[in-house]
């Protein structure tokens, strides 16, 4: 008789107990799922602010006329395109165009480099990248 109530209320406690724990799993599936997404959200968003931290998003330091007409030789040489100043120093000596890029060398050679002289047509899609790589600073106003 005893044992019959004895296995009556194992029962009984067991029931609840089972419940708890599987409750206590899905909790902890529950919040791996969020923990993974977390990490997810974290790295793309880390990955898409490092691609967007190019010069545009830093300071820049700006140029006048002035200074930039200073650099105006083969072993030193600054120029102007639209609103920005780039040191192409090391690029001069291998422009596919040859030397008639140091005539640009310390002036804006916007002109120059939307109209070649020789082709009256401006550059590639290539050569405004290989320019965006050598950008310095922004001219100022
Ligand atoms: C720093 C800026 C410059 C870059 C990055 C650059 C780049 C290039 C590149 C990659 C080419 C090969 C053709 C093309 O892809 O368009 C080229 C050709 C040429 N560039 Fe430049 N260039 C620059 C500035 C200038 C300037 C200021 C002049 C003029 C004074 C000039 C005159 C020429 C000429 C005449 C050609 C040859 C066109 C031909 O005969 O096929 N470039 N340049």
């Amino acid at each position: 008789m005893n044992e019959e109530v004895e296995d009556s209320t194992e029962g009984l406690i067991e029931e609840p107990a089972k419940k708890k724990n599987n409750f206590s799993l899905l909790l902890l599936v529950i919040a791996i799922f969020i923990a993974i997404i977390g990490i997810f959200i974290f790295v793309s968003k880390k990955q898409s602010t490092e691609e967007g931290n190019t010069l545009s998003t830093e300071i820049e330091k700006t140029y006048n006329m002035e200074e930039i007409a200073t650099h105006n030789k083969k072993e030193d040489c600054w120029l102007v395109i639209e609103t920005y100043v780039y040191d192409i120093t090391d690029f001069v000596s291998k422009h596919p165009g040859g030397e008639i890029i140091l005539t640009a060398c310390g002036t804006d050679a916007t002109a120059k480099f939307n109209n070649r002289p020789t082709t009256g047509t401006s550059h590639s899609a290539l050569a405004q990248k290989m320019l965006q790589s050598l950008r310095l600073g922004s001219l100022s106003e």
